[in-house]
């Protein structure tokens, strides 16, 4: 063959090349765009939205047009039967252009929605930053450990198995919900109401491409590898530690059938190849993408057609105006953008419970109740978080009691105290793991008592809300059931006192209260106060808590002072409570001050529940005998390690009040 018939006959394949890759883009895309154009935005209208949620037809139409009109979320619906790989469709792209032209800032993935979707959506972070847990400790962590209870009993005595940071975290572009398909087994011995995790620093765990919000830096994420969700989880994960990310993760019990899918297998094998990559050419995040899809293939991971589609689908993004995120250093990822703190966590679970087996003190045996007619028996309380307060440290000796007392009543129980080393001691004589918030000396012997709720709420359980009961506090568990878990819950006492008072009376007898005229009183809380009014003419929140608590205080400038041993903040308040308490942080506000105030501020007085008990002070203390009544909710103060110490105390616990629980 001559030099010329050669090029000709290059020049031919070359052209029928081009002409075959034409007719087959033509072919496919036709097929792609034409014969499936079956998705129908609710409605038919498309607004301008930044929250967009993509179903599939599985989701009844009532539920879909429910969730439009009570949320501000749009729906778009794929047109798949798809059961198990419900995101597996080609269309799935033309939605996702769609809300991203619409102005999508998140996108929620669900196959199918239902009456919880709304709280779940309520429960995702979409600020910039989101507080929560990061396992910190010596084990090697699972996901499903973590619900369960990581790791087993057998490494109790070492508190750093059960090691967690909680830190401020640049939010996470991926927030999964693990539900009962994404669990193969002991999906009963789950922790449904655990708080929000973020995976140690550089490590995955596969999930299923479902029930997974998206934010706009993560959307290149939805389309690829389609079929194989496995392999998409670990690939995105490893993607995201290139721009200091990595996935959050909520479990929810999803209240539908088993869908009978399989869940995934870890698969150490993949995991360790994938991290066995690195970006060697870190010119833009896409270059990274395109980078590891092609080591994947070269690892015989996924087929060469993936990677072409992954390509191609970010060019397609690009065309449409989508702007990829940026690389940052690997490392801004692994630390809390503010001081961590160390938490101890160990989920409920059920085998771990004790058992109210009080033998050990009660060497009589116990009393007969004499509760009066028509109190309710103890029953289990399972949505609410019980926060166990030790305002001074030392007196964790009597953590055995607590959790005979309080375990068998509330599922869900944080200690909080100053002095980790003296929790520690307490915590070595339980036969099971315990969840512990340490404070500082800056607690100062609980004056600013309100910092361990603040560091529950930051924790982000799934709980209706949070109740904050001192250690001296006497509860009656079997009295809280028919409360009302929306509303915030106080003592029937609640004082006002001007901001700018120079005494105000005791809560006692006295006409000086101390510590109004100490560092955490009065001057504290007027520069809180005026913090707050220079804040209020641009924060809304807090205007709104100025109004609300005029209303209350019956004038301006004026703040709320009691005791505050006792008290519960719902979810709905959780945000406001929050911001408000750091303001009354920085200035050391006292407790009996920051508190009271705060619900001032929050809810009209009227729809404060009003908690019946008695508050003993100075040389009344030793009455509590004569004063512990049934039909009140609690008696303070009867300080149990004392108590636990005295036999008067002994007996009059195991006569009159163990009895009732
Ligand atoms: C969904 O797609 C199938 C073909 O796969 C078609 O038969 C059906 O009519 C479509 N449904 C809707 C609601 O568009
Ligand atoms: C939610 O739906 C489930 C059935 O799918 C039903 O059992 C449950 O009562 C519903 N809950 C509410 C609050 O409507
Ligand atoms: C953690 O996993 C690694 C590798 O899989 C293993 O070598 C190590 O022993 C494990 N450590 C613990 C504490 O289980
Ligand atoms: C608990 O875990 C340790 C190692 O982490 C293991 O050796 C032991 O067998 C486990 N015990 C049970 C009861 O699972
Ligand atoms: C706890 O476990 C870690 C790692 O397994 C070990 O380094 C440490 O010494 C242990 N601490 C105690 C007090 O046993
Ligand atoms: C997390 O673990 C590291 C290494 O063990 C430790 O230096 C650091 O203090 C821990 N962070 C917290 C908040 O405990
Ligand atoms: C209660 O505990 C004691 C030991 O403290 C034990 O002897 C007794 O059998 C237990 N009783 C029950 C009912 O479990
Ligand atoms: C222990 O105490 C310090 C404050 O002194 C605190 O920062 C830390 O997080 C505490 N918690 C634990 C579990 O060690
Ligand atoms: C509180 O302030 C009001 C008016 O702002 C004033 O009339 C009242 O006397 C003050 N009370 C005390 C105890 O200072
Ligand atoms: C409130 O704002 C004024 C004027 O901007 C400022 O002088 C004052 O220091 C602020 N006070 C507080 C407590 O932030
Ligand atoms: C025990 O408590 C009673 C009543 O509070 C008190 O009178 C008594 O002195 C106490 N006993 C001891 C040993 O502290
Ligand atoms: C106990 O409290 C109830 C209501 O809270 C009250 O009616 C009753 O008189 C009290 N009993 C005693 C002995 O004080």
């Amino acid at each position: 063959m001559g030099c010329q018939e050669r090029i000709k006959l290059v020049s031919v394949i070359i052209c029928l090349t081009i002409v075959i890759w034409f007719l087959h883009n033509w072919l496919y895309l036709t097929f792609q765009f034409k014969t499936y154009i079956t998705h129908v935005p609710v409605n038919n209208r498309l607004k301008k939205n930044e929250a967009w949620i993509i179903t599939s037809i599985s989701s009844r139409p009532h539920q879909i047009q429910d969730l439009e009109q009570r949320t501000d979320w749009s729906v778009l619906i794929l047109n798949s039967t798809n059961m198990c790989r419900p995101f597996a469709s080609s269309t799935l792209e033309d939605l996702i252009l769609k809300a991203i032209k619409n102005g999508a800032r998140y996108m929620y993935l669900s196959s199918h929605l239902n009456n919880k979707t709304t709280s779940i959506l309520n429960r995702f972070y979409y600020h910039k930053y989101m507080t929560g847990l990061r396992y910190n400790g010596t084990m090697n962590f699972t996901l499903l450990s973590y619900y369960r209870g990581l790791p087993n009993l057998s490494a109790k005595g070492n508190t750093s198995s059960y090691s967690y940071e909680l830190g401020v975290w640049k939010t996470a572009l991926l927030q999964k919900v693990l539900g009962p398909t994404d669990i193969s087994n002991g999906k009963d011995s789950i922790d449904y109401r655990a708080p929000q995790i973020l995976l140690p620093f550089n490590t995955m765990e596969p999930m299923l491409k479902d029930n997974v919000l998206f934010q706009y830096e993560a959307f290149w994420a939805i389309v690829p590898l389609q079929t194989n969700q496995r392999l998409w989880s670990l690939w995105v994960q490893r993607l995201l530690q290139e721009i200091g990310n990595s996935v959050s993760f909520i479990v929810s019990k999803d209240n539908d059938k088993q869908s009978g899918c399989k869940a995934l297998k870890e698969s150490t094998r993949v995991i360790t190849a994938v991290n066995g990559w690195k970006c060697s050419r870190r010119s833009t995040f896409f270059s990274c993408v395109i980078s590891l899809s092609d080591f994947m293939v070269d690892k015989k991971m996924m087929p060469r057609s993936e990677y072409r589609s992954i390509v191609r689908w970010l060019e397609i993004l690009q065309k449409h105006g989508y702007s990829q995120p940026e690389l940052v250093d690997k490392a801004t990822g692994r630390y809390s953008l503010e001081p961590a703190h160390r938490i101890l966590f160990y989920p409920s679970i059920k085998k771990a419970y004790a058992s109210r087996n009080f033998t050990f003190m009660c060497t009589k045996g116990l009393g007969k109740c004499l509760k009066p007619l028509g109190l309710q028996k103890s029953k289990v309380i399972n949505n609410i978080l019980l926060v166990i307060v030790f305002n001074r440290a030392g007196h964790y000796g009597s953590l055995e009691y607590f959790e005979k007392i309080y375990r068998p009543a509330f599922r869900h129980i944080l200690y909080c105290g100053q002095d980790n080393q003296t929790f520690v001691e307490g915590y070595n004589q339980l036969k099971y793991p315990v969840s512990y918030v340490g404070m500082s000396s800056s607690f100062i012997n609980g004056q600013l008592g309100y910092q361990c709720l603040h560091k529950a709420m930051l924790m982000h359980y799934d709980v209706d809300g949070y109740f904050h009961v001192g250690d001296d506090v006497l509860l009656n568990v079997w009295n809280l059931h028919d409360l009302p878990t929306d509303q915030i819950w106080f003592q029937e006492r609640m004082r006002v006192a001007n901001v700018s008072q120079p005494t105000v009376p005791d809560i006692w007898k006295h006409e000086n209260w101390w510590p109004w005229n100490g560092d955490t009183g009065r001057f504290a809380q007027e520069r809180a106060m005026n913090t707050l009014q220079n804040l209020s003419t641009r924060e809304d929140l807090v205007a709104t808590f100025l109004d609300q608590l005029a209303e209350n205080a019956g004038g301006e400038r004026k703040v709320f002072y009691e005791s505050s041993d006792i008290f519960y903040i719902p979810q709905r308040f959780v945000s406001q409570f929050i911001y408000l308490v750091n303001v009354f942080t920085d200035q050391l506000v006292h407790i009996e001050i920051t508190v009271p105030t705060i619900i001032n501020g929050l809810s009209k007085q009227s729809n404060i529940v009003r908690l019946k008990g008695s508050y003993l002070w100075y040389e009344e203390r030793v009455k509590y005998r004569e004063t512990f009544n049934h039909s009140n909710v609690f008696l303070h103060p009867v300080k149990m390690d004392p108590c636990l110490e005295n036999q008067t105390c002994v007996t009059f616990l195991c006569e009159k009040y163990l009895p009732c629980l």
